[in-house]
This record gives structure tokens, sequence and C-alpha cells, in this order.
């Protein structure tokens, strides 16, 4: 059977990954969307139809994991393309945050990105593909968001790395780089007008335009996409320059 498992399918991003996925990779026989709001998964099924498969379980979550594993053996899964999408960041001196959201934004963006990577690699074959979504974090080191861009550069790293060990066995991997997009995100990461002047001068990113090219990169095996000219110059700054300057130039 061939699948999409599209991870943090519940809201923003994911949701619209999920959309784009049932409307234009019609060769696939079910779309398996992941998220801890099975009633969020089950709306999208209503919305959708059939194909959509709410597959509620939290991905930090060793056991859940495991039986996510045993559904794929039993489905005889052939997974076409796996998106890891969850994630988290939160706004704050890393000394302000505390222990358990420091250590959590590290758990669900690298460690449960990474296992779920791990757990469905064995399932992939011949033209498949990995989405990662990163961020523009993944640049320089943003502060007052220590963690969290950390976070996305190792995505960024492991990605890269990926990508090439993977090219003999034909499976694409992709680090899809938003820029702001006006999702639940920034509620989690305690982003509110005037908490960030950076966030808040930053120009906004679409989720739906975001899900719909990134896709379209995916199925041209492209490495990184970033949409927007603004992010892609910070991509081209953020390599030139040295990361202390700009670091002081993008403020927080
Ligand atoms: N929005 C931005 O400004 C922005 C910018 C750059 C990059 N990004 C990245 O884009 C991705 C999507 O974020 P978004 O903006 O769409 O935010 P969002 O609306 O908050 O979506 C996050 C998704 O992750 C899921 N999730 C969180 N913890 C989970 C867990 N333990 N297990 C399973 N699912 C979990 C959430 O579902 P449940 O709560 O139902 O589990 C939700 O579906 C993230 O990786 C984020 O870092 C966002």
């Amino acid at each position: 059977m061939n699948i999409a498992v599209i991870t943090g399918a519940s809201s923003g991003l994911g949701l619209e990954y999920a959309r784009e996925v049932y409307n234009t990779r019609t060769e696939l026989d079910e779309i398996w969307v992941i998220a801890r709001r099975e009633d969020r998964l089950k709306e999208l099924q209503s919305e959708l139809g059939d194909k959509i498969v709410p597959v509620a379980f939290d991905i930090t979550d060793p056991q859940a994991l495991a039986n996510y594993v045993t559904l794929l053996k039993e489905k005889n899964a052939n997974v076409k393309l796996l998106i890891n999408n969850a994630g988290f960041g939160k706004l704050g001196n890393f000394d302000k945050l505390s222990l358990e959201e420091n250590t959590a934004m590290v758990r669900l963006n690298c460690e449960a990105l990474t296992a779920m990577t791990a757990a469905t690699l064995p399932f992939m074959n011949e033209r498949s593909e990995i989405v990662n979504t990163c961020s523009i974090a993944s640049f320089a080191p943003n502060t007052r968001m220590a963690v969290y861009s950390s976070t996305k550069a190792y995505v960024m790293s492991l990605s890269r790395a990926l990508r090439v060990e993977l090219k003999p066995r034909k499976i694409n991997v992709i680090a899809v780089c938003p820029g702001p997009m006006d999702t639940e995100f920034l509620a989690v990461a305690n982003i509110g007008k005037g908490d960030s002047k950076t966030f808040d001068m930053l120009p906004r990113v679409n989720a739906r335009v975001m899900a719909v090219k990134s896709l379209k990169a995916s199925r041209r095996r492209k490495a990184v996409y970033t949409n927007r000219i603004f992010y892609k110059f910070y991509r081209i700054l953020a390599k030139l320059l040295p990361h202390s300057l700009v670091m002081k130039m993008c403020g927080t």
C-alpha cells in the first residue's frame, strides 16, 4: 500500500501539507496524519475523505513510536512521502525558559524527527521523498530563540547529510525553511505583538503557499527550499557574513 505520513497535521503548515498531498498525490492509497489532537485529525478526514487516516500519537513517546512501526508492518506500507513537520519553539532567553521548555524543543524538533525518520526509512524505496520542516532560524543562531534555532540547525545538517547518503537509494531529502507564518506556532512560542521587534517587522509567509511550493521543490529533488526573496537573500547573507554580525543585524 502506497502511503504518505505527515506529522504535525492538526494545524498550521502540517494541515496545509495534508490538503496539498491529498489534492496532488493521487497515486497514494492512504495519507496518515499524525498529531496528538485526534479530534482535529478526524475533522480533516471529514473535510477531505477516507484516504486521510488519523494516527493520533505523541511522537516523542517511544512506545507510541513502536506502535507506529507495528502499524507500518501490518499494513505492508510503502511510504512514498514522509513529512517531518511537527515542531515548536519558545521565545525567551535560555535562562528565563524552564528546563522542561528548553529540553522539550530538543525532544520534539530533533529527537522525534530523527526517530520518525529512522522508523520509517525501512518502509521507503526508490523515488520516495522525505520533507523536513526546518526554518529560516537554521541559517544563523538567534538570540532569545537559542535552543529553537539550534534545533533547526540540526534539522538542516541532518537533512543535507541524509540526502547524500540516500542518493544511491534514490530517496530525496529536502529541508524546508519557512519564515514567520501566522499559525498556532506563535501562541505556543509566546510571540504576541510587541514581544519581539524582529518578529513584528518580518514579512509573513503564507502556510498554504509554503506547502504547495515546497512539495513541488521536493518533487524536483531540491536540497533546500525557502520562499520569498527577502528570506532567500537572508540565507545568502548568513552564508557570507560572520554569524556574530548577522545576529547583531537581526536583533530579536
Ligand atoms: N509558524 C512559524 O512562524 C514557523 C516558522 C518557521 C518554521 N516553522 C516550523 O513549521 C512547523 C509547523 O509549525 P506550524 O507553524 O504549523 O505550528 P503549529 O500550528 O503549532 O503546528 C505544530 C504541529 O505539531 C504538532 N505537534 C506538536 N507536538 C507534537 C507531538 N509531541 N507529537 C505529535 N505532534 C505534535 C501539533 O499538533 P498537536 O498539538 O495536536 O499534537 C501541530 O499539528 C514546525 O516544525 C515549526 O518549527 C514555523
